[in-house]
């Protein structure tokens, strides 16, 4: 019988799917990420959210002000790759004003009402947004679509599905050259979609979508932990997702989706979304590709896929993963607060060598 390989060394990956919020939060948890990426793509959804060329500007001058203060130097060559909220009124000019910065990589659709940090996001799509997504569509802009929609009279389960119909596909032959992220896919018709469609689409995977389903959330109890958006769904959606990620198609790549609140906000009577999960990425990535035998295929899903769809080189830098019994704590400290890992207390068969 062969051994179970003792390491991994692939070249270095990227999270094409980050919240790194702001101030102090961004402050501590910064690092988490640095230590394993080599870029990632911010999401916008501050408050008030980042929905200009300047204020992403400003934003990255922080991360990078936080990266100074991050105490190890392997963490310091991390590249912030900035994006823009998509709102109702977002101007072609502010389009191309993000496309001449080089520093704006996407920009980012939050249908109104959909998840945190979303009521200042589009309303109607084909409505309200055709003149950006005609400037996107022209300057090769990705557009970076949570794919949800938020009609209260579909079943929070379906709201994936529904989206490929409803919004998905009349966007997609409108704008049949624009550029689309499915970010953080979490359903078998998305995959399926992801898969087959026509023209320059991609989707991300997180970590948890691939290793969970949604029985997490009620083991033993309501886990709010394990809660977040789009919501983990039924085990045939995660063997679905799982085929995609680990399958020869260059579509899809690695997004952690890592949404840090505070222990208080996801603790109590309405919950906020979202895993914090920058701690242990890769970790959760190894051990999910190599449940299922296909460790050797990590590396193109987290380091080779997504600079292809995004115009990128790939990263010089290698990053080791060893074969280790590794304790995922529970709790991380984070500003004047805490944050709680996902499956804080339980242990990986992986970690990153330092
Ligand atoms: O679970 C989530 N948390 N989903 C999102 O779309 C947003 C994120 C957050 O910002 O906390
Ligand atoms: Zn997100």
């Amino acid at each position: 019988m062969r051994h179970p390989p003792q390491s991994l060394t692939i070249r270095q990956p990227d999270d094409w799917h980050l919240h790194l919020r702001d101030g102090a939060v961004l402050q501590a948890i910064l690092g988490d990420s640095a230590r394993q990426f080599g870029r990632a793509i911010i999401m916008p959804n501050l408050r008030p959210p980042v929905t200009t060329t300047a204020q992403a500007a400003a934003y990255r001058a922080r991360i990078l002000g936080a990266l100074a203060e991050v105490p190890d130097e392997a963490a310091t060559r991390f590249q912030p790759l900035m994006t823009l909220y998509l709102t109702d009124h977002t101007a072609p000019d502010e389009i191309l004003r993000a496309c001449e910065s080089g520093f704006v990589h996407g920009v980012k659709l939050y249908p109104a009402g959909a998840t945190t940090h979303s009521d200042a996001g589009v309303t109607d799509l084909l409505g309200h947004c055709t003149g950006a997504l005609e400037a996107m569509q022209r300057q090769g802009m990705p557009l970076l679509m949570h794919g949800e929609v938020t009609d209260p009279t579909v079943d929070l389960f379906d709201r994936e599905a529904v989206f490929i119909e409803r919004v998905m596909m009349p966007l997609r032959k409108a704008f049949p050259e624009l550029k689309v992220v499915f970010e953080h896919l979490t359903t078998r018709e998305g995959a399926q979609y992801v898969s087959e469609a026509p023209g320059p689409i991609a989707a991300t995977i997180t970590a948890h979508h691939l290793l969970y389903n949604r029985n997490a959330l009620f083991q033993g109890g309501l886990r709010p932990h394990w809660y977040c958006l789009p919501v983990l769904k039924r085990e045939t959606h995660r063997l679905a997702l799982i085929e995609a990620a680990t399958g020869a198609s260059a579509r899809f790549f690695l997004g952690t989706d890592s949404a840090p609140h505070p222990r208080g906000a996801k603790e109590q009577d309405c919950g906020c979304a979202g895993c914090y999960t920058a701690h242990h990425a890769m970790a959760l990535y190894a051990t999910a590709f190599e449940a299922v035998g296909r460790l050797e295929r990590l590396e193109a899903f987290a380091s080779l896929n997504g600079p292809a769809f995004y115009g990128l080189p790939v990263n010089t830098a290698t990053l080791t993963l060893e074969r280790a019994d590794a304790a995922i704590p529970q709790e991380l400290p984070m500003g004047d607060d805490v944050v709680v890992p996902l499956a804080a207390g339980e242990s990986l068969p992986w970690r990153v060598r330092r």
